[in-house]
């Protein structure tokens, strides 16, 4: 995770708040893995908490915020069905989490979720995959440096049927070999606004991801924002 430009992705996340003219207080994290761009985010203000699926990422994120100077709430929850004990002002989900959702109704689980737990006028931001990012190969990358720690060797497999990429890793830890087996769904952004729509959120925008810009014919990952009515 060294390379992922989480301090950037931060501030993209700011801008978009500021582009809907939103200032929150409480923000949930959806997804969050270990919890880094959460703990970024607290950094920056916001009263953050964090839900993921895996116990394993929620517990990293619990051991690195044990030594922070923020309280964050985090729990292991799936995305597609939750409750909050409490509504919060904004939430959250950035780095493809959703396209792990591999069935169009577990997005509209999600997004049913979201909008119960968002305050009236919250704001729901989140970024997906493209089919174009899975047609061109994406995740077909390796590093088998002799001097990386860490080797690696990817190689998707992507059926246009369903829309769903199997990408094979394969990994070496100090020439020790594993592999991982991961599985994402391409959304596309009509599909996407349609599940927003019927989940009852307005101002719905969609941008080429760490842009402004509408989205392109090539573009590889996009942005979505909504709000709850207020
Ligand atoms: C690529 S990681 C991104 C983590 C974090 N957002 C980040 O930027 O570092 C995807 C995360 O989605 C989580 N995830 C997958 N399916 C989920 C679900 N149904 N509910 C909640 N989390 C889920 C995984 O456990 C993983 O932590």
């Amino acid at each position: 995770m060294r390379a992922v430009p989480y301090r950037m992705w931060t501030g993209y996340y700011l801008l978009l708040l500021a582009q809907q003219d939103y200032a929150p207080r409480t923000v949930l994290d959806i997804a969050c893995g270990t919890g880094t761009m959460t703990e970024m985010l607290a950094d920056e203000g916001l009263t953050m908490s964090g839900l993921d699926l895996s116990a394993g990422m929620i517990r990293e994120a619990q051991r690195k915020n044990a030594t922070s100077k923020y309280q964050i709430e985090y729990q292991v929850a799936d995305a597609t069905n939750f409750d909050l004990a409490e509504p919060v002002d904004a939430a959250l989900s950035f780095f493809d989490s959703l396209n792990n959702l591999l069935d169009p109704s577990q997005l509209a689980g999600c997004f049913a979720s979201v909008f119960r737990n968002l305050k009236p006028g919250g704001s729901w931001i989140f970024d997906l995959n493209t089919g174009y990012a899975f047609e061109t190969e994406l995740f077909d990358q390796s590093n088998l440096k002799r001097t990386a720690k860490l080797k690696y060797d990817w190689k998707g497999a992507w059926d246009p049927e369903s829309r769903i990429i199997t990408v094979t890793m394969n990994f070496w830890w100090k020439d020790e070999p594993f592999t991982e087996i991961h599985r994402q769904r391409a959304y596309e952004k009509d599909e996407v606004f349609d599940l927003l729509e019927a989940a009852g959120f307005v101002d719905i925008h969609a941008y080429h991801s760490y842009t402004l810009n509408p989205p392109r014919a090539k573009s590889d990952r996009l942005h979505y924002l909504c709000r709850k009515p207020g």
